[in-house]
């Protein structure tokens, strides 16, 4: 079947901003890859937000796929000078070691092990970044959200399909953290206090933020930080329940809401860029 691509305007045109400062940012969840071609100076999206949905069963193929398809829509506003410039990151929700994907609590069990990072730039024939997703969605609030210029131990949370982590010191990341996989109450984390289980629990936003109060509780006796920012789908429906948390941790919305993850893959790309040269052809999955 084909892939529906939704799109939504953001509100600059491509116009208004130097090409030479914008990188594609996708985003890879459960349920859907979004993506936007970003300015990297203040992380504005620029021109349409796509989503297409996640294949499923989410195998790497059918996904890459997906994420070219998005790719070249992105870049179709520019001509093929400026557009075939653009750097693409993606934010995947597996731990990443050496541009493989090594882990999958949400996604097929085939992203174990793939060399994703060298694939998707064998597909996209572009340079291509990939980190993870919670890891990129704080790298675009420390950097230019609720977390920028924010001293000592900040974690980033996003609450969604899964719950990802993020954890920074000092502005600096410690990579593929994976908190939401801490146990509590003998299970997974996540499976208690995510967007998806208080949908399949069937739980009222208050019920469900009991889960999150004690989730929180446990990460403040651990890592003690000074801020913690909620990102994900949750982040857009904190009116109801950020009054049932009795943390003293401060928490704070992420600045770019659901679009984080997007946000901070196209930072990663652009920092990539300078780095990499371009990727030869050569049949991907070959
Ligand atoms: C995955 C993480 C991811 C999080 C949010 C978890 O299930 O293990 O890698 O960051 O979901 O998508």
């Amino acid at each position: 079947m084909a892939t529906e691509y939704k799109s939504t305007a953001s509100g600059t045109t491509p116009e208004e901003v130097d090409p030479g400062d914008l990188a594609i940012g996708l985003d890879f969840g459960g349920s859907g890859i979004k993506g936007a071609v970003v300015d990297v100076a203040n992380g504005r999206l620029v021109g349409d937000r796509l989503r297409a949905p996640t294949p499923q069963p989410s195998l790497p193929r059918e996904v890459v796929a997906v994420m070219d398809g998005l790719v070249r829509r992105l870049a179709s506003p520019w001509d093929a000078r400026e557009g075939d410039a653009f750097p693409v990151g993606v934010g995947i929700p597996t731990a990443i070691r050496h541009g493989a994907t090594v882990t999958a609590a949400n996604i097929d069990p085939s992203w174990i092990g793939f060399p994703a990072e060298q694939e998707m730039s064998l597909a996209m024939r572009r340079v291509v970044a990939i980190g993870n997703d919670a890891d990129v969605a704080g790298l675009a609030e420390v950097r230019l959200g609720a977390g920028r210029d924010k001293p000592g131990t900040v974690i980033m949370l996003t609450i969604g399909t899964g719950v990802g982590s993020a954890l920074f010191v000092d502005g600096k990341l410690f990579p593929n953290t994976e908190l939401g996989h801490l146990e509590m109450r003998g299970r997974d984390a996540e499976e208690r206090i995510s967007e998806a289980a208080r949908d399949r629990l069937g739980l009222s936003w208050k019920d469900w933020a009991v889960g999150l109060d004690d989730y929180l509780h446990m990460l403040e006796r651990l890592f003690w930080p000074e801020l913690f920012i909620f990102g994900g789908g949750a982040s857009k429906r904190a009116d109801n329940y950020l009054s049932y948390l009795t943390i003293k941790t401060p928490i704070a919305l992420a600045s770019f809401r659901n679009n984080a993850g997007i946000v901070g893959a196209a930072l990663i790309a652009y920092e990539r860029r300078s780095r990499t040269p371009i990727p030869m052809a050569r049949q991907p999955f070959s």
